[in-house]
C-alpha cells in the first residue's frame, strides 16, 4: 500500500455506555478505496460517525496525512480534506436540489459538479425542485454529487448506493474510479458487494465491533464474503 492518506487504529466508540466499535483499525491511501462490509448492526455507520468527527471515541487515534483530527469537529475534518455522505437524512427535503449541492460551497464553479452530474441527466433536470421530492435513491444520488463535488482528498461514503437504480450504480462506480485515477480516496461502506468489488482496492468485514478481515482485493473472494454477510 501506499503512504496512507487515513489511518484509524483501536478505535472503541458508541453511544453513552454502549460501546458498538470494540478495536477497530485499517487504514487507505491516495488512489485507493476502502470497502468496508458486514451484516447489518455490526457497527458500520457508527465507524463512519467516528472517522467523519460527529462520534468522539473513547480511544483510539485518528490521522489524516499524518496528522491527528480528533481534536477537529466535523466541519474543520471536511476542511483537512475529508467529506462525508451519510446513511441517513443525506439531503434537506425542503431546499432544491440545487440548494443543495451549493449550500456549504462560498464559490459557484460550476464545473464541481459538472462532469459528475453529466453522468445523471435526471437529477440534472430537476435542479429547481425540491429535494423532498426525490425518490430515497435519487436523494443518494444527490447527496453522492454533492460530496464527489467537494472534491475532498478523502470521501466517506455510507451505503451509496441503497436505492439506487442499476444503471446509474454502475455509473457512480465510474466516478469513483475516475477520482482515484486522480488520487482521491474513498472509505465505502456497502451492502452491494458487486459495486463495491467493482470499485475497492481492499476490503475490511466487520463483525460485532471489531475487524474480522482486512485485505487487499486481489486477496478475497466473492464466495468468502458473501460467507462473511450470511446471517
Ligand atoms: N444513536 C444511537 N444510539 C444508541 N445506539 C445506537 C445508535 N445508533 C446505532 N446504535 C446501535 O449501534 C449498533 C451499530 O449500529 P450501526 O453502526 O448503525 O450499524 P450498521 O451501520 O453496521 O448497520 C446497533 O446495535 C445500533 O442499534
Ligand atoms: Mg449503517
Amino acid at each position: 500500500m501506499s503512504q496512507p492518506m487515513l489511518e484509524f487504529n483501536g478505535l472503541v466508540s458508541g453511544y453513552g455506555d454502549t460501546m458498538v466499535l470494540r478495536d477497530v483499525g485499517g487504514a487507505v491511501g491516495p488512489g485507493e478505496v476502502l470497502g468496508i462490509l458486514g451484516r447489518n448492526g455490526v457497527g458500520k455507520t457508527t465507524l463512519m460517525k467516528t472517522l467523519a468527527g460527529f462520534i468522539r471515541p473513547q480511544q483510539g487515534a485518528i490521522t489524516l496525512n499524518g496528522r491527528s483530527v480528533l481534536p477537529l469537529p466535523p466541519q474543520n475534518r471536511l476542511r483537512a480534506g475529508m467529506a462525508y455522505a451519510p446513511q441517513e437524512n443525506v439531503v434537506f427535503g425542503d431546499l432544491s436540489v440545487h440548494e443543495n449541492l451549493w449550500l456549504h460551497l462560498d464559490d459557484h464553479d460550476e464545473s464541481r459538479y459538472a462532469s459528475c452530474l453529466s453522468h445523471f441527466p435526471r437529477l440534472s433536470e430537476r435542479m429547481a425542485q425540491r429535494s423532498g421530492l426525490l425518490s430515497g435513491g435519487e436523494r443518494k444520488l444527490l447527496s453522492f454529487t454533492r460530496s464527489i463535488g467537494l472534491r475532498a482528498p478523502l470521501t466517506l461514503l455510507d451505503e451509496p448506493t441503497e436505492g439506487v437504480q442499476p444503471e446509474n450504480i454502475e455509473r457512480m462506480a465510474g466516478v469513483v474510479r475516475t477520482q482515484c485515477s486522480s488520487g482521491a480516496a474513498f472509505v465505502i461502506v456497502e451492502q452491494n458487494l458487486a459495486f463495491l468489488l467493482s470499485v475497492a482496492t481492499s476490503v475490511l468485514v466487520m463483525d460485532h465491533g471489531q475487524v474480522q478481515l482486512d485485505k487487499p482485493i486481489s486477496e478475497v473472494s466473492r464466495e468468502a464474503l458473501e460467507a462473511f454477510l450470511m446471517v
